[in-house]
């Protein structure tokens, strides 16, 4: 399986922290953000790792990151040029992805808990065509939000309602094969103008083929203030994925 972090966007909700450098460069406790997504895909055993890379200091994460060898990893990167929704980010992929399998994570989410190998692998063997992992937050409207029936399935995604339906997410791990280039292909963007990957997963809904776990550790966003605040709280307090290689000790560069 390959795997892809997206570090694009214009994280206006995080000024004036953003206005001169990249989202994903900011410190959540004692890494820069975008470590933790990386981390995440380590965890599931993956290795080759494309960053999509957009607004500020796109350099300074090239830098930081460099050939992912300090990490055991194979990065590599591409230039997302304006910032038109999660779905587009990812459709620049296709010739990375090529046949295989993979997962792409949101460069601004924070996983604490048990490695996700079993998932992934769980996702790969299956004959499903998208996976998602759901958690339960206490603010649903900030988020892409599950509609389920009454035994409990999903039978929709809506992104960022004004009356969730509940207050089960879709976090951003994403599992997905080649075939949701077409879907992305066919998507319109959304009323704020973005190209949603809760309408890639709901393509998936009608024909049973969308794959869902809850996650079972803690997870949070770093997109705003107090979240970029709890995210370090949940990095300082829960330390259980490994970490790839204490920082100190392999210096970059
Ligand atoms: O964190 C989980 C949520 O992430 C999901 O529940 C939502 O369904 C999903 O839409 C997303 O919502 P956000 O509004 O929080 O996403 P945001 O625009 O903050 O983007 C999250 C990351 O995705 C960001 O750190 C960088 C990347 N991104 C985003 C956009 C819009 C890109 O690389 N390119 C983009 O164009």
């Amino acid at each position: 399986m390959k795997g892809i972090v997206l570090a694009g966007g214009t994280a206006t909700r995080l000024f004036p922290l953003t206005i001169v450098t990249n989202k994903h460069l900011l410190p959540i406790y004692d890494r820069p953000m975008i470590y933790y997504p990386i981390e995440t895909l380590a965890s599931m055993g993956i290795r080759e790792v494309l960053v999509v890379v957009g607004g500020k200091s796109v350099g300074d994460v090239v830098e930081l990151l460099g050939d992912g060898s300090h990490f055991g990893l194979d990065l590599t990167y591409r230039y997302q040029a304006g910032a038109q929704g999660i779905a587009q980010a990812i459709g620049l992929t296709r010739q990375f992805v090529g046949d295989d399998a993979f997962c792409c994570v949101l460069g601004d989410n924070i996983l604490r808990g048990p490695a996700l190998a079993d998932v992934a692998r769980e996702f790969e063997e299956s004959d499903q065509g998208a996976g998602t992992l759901l958690y339960r937050v206490p603010d649903p409207e900030r988020f892409g939000v599950a509609e389920l029936d009454e035994n409990g399935n999903v039978i929709g995604f809506e992104e960022k309602p004004k009356a969730p339906k509940s207050d089960l997410i879709p976090i951003g791990v994403y599992f997905l094969r080649p075939d949701a280039f077409d879907v992305i292909g066919r998507l319109a963007p959304s009323q704020r103008g973005e190209f949603e990957i809760t309408d890639v997963l709901n393509h998936y809904i009608p024909d049973g083929r969308l794959f869902t776990r809850v996650y079972e550790g803690h997870w949070t966003d770093a997109g705003t203030v107090p979240s970029l605040l709890r995210a370090s709280e949940l990095a300082r307090d829960d330390d259980a994925i490994g970490r790839l290689s204490p920082p100190s000790e392999r210096p970059i560069g």
